[in-house]
């Protein structure tokens, strides 16, 4: 591989890809002041590969078939996002668990955007699990990547009400428009040392963060 200058983010997908425009867009704008230096896909089909090609961003994707076991898979994966020599890996909609392996390779400069307001709802089917729990509110969390899943120390949130017959693919709308918001501040924040992670705990600004920020978010300025 040519010389490249270090620094940069990793987006790491498996599908659609939305949070991945939002982050080319907000690097367009210079709202994210690091290169965006690859998108790697564990599927080949992934529409956000479409998105990196067409903002002339190397897209890759990665077969888990090609490999023995997550060991490997992992492995390999770790070692293509390495090559670029990121400051920030950002997990986008990458939709497997990782191994324990990775996740410290990468520990304290990887990032996940989640769709719920940990630590509730871990996992999948977060907005159907949020209505018929009742809650009065939805929402993301950005949080960095530890080896619990969907555990490690959330960053900052972004909230919205869920109303009277919302449907879970209203709810999951509304959610996705916060995450676009959300997830570009989130990046640029970390790339310039704000947030930091030391064991299992989030910095901001050097002040252990004993809570999420939740700025408040009024859905007619987006
Ligand atoms: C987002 O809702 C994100 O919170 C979750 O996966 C979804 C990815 O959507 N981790 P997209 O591929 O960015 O459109």
């Amino acid at each position: 591989m040519s010389a490249m200058v270090k620094g940069g983010i990793v987006v790491v997908i498996s599908g659609h890809g939305s949070n991945l425009q939002a982050l080319i867009d907000a690097s367009v704008r210079g709202e994210i002041t690091a290169p965006i230096r690859a998108v790697i896909s564990n599927k080949a089909d992934a529409f956000g590969l479409e998105r990196a090609r067409l903002a002339n961003i190397p897209a890759l994707s990665l077969n888990v078939k090609d490999y023995a076991d997550r060991a490997q898979f992992d492995q390999a994966l770790a070692d293509c996002i390495a090559e670029f020599e990121p400051s920030l890996v950002v997990l986008a909609g990458y939709m497997r668990i990782l191994s324990a392996e990775f996740v410290q390779r990468f520990s304290g400069k990887m990032l996940n955007i989640h769709p719920s307001l940990l630590p509730k709802y871990p996992g999948l089917n977060t907005h159907q699990r949020a209505i018929e729990q009742g809650d009065s509110h939805a929402g993301t969390s950005v949080h960095f990547v530890t080896e619990e899943l969907d555990g490690g120390p959330v960053l900052m949130q972004l909230m919205v009400a869920i109303e009277d017959g919302e449907t879970e693919a209203r709810l999951k709308a509304k959610v996705q428009k916060l995450e676009h918001a959300l997830y570009p501040t989130v990046v640029q924040w970390c790339l310039e040392g704000r947030f930091t992670l030391q064991g299992n705990h989030a910095y901001l600004d050097g002040q252990r963060l004993e809570a999420p920020l939740i700025p408040l978010y009024d859905s007619h300025l987006a």
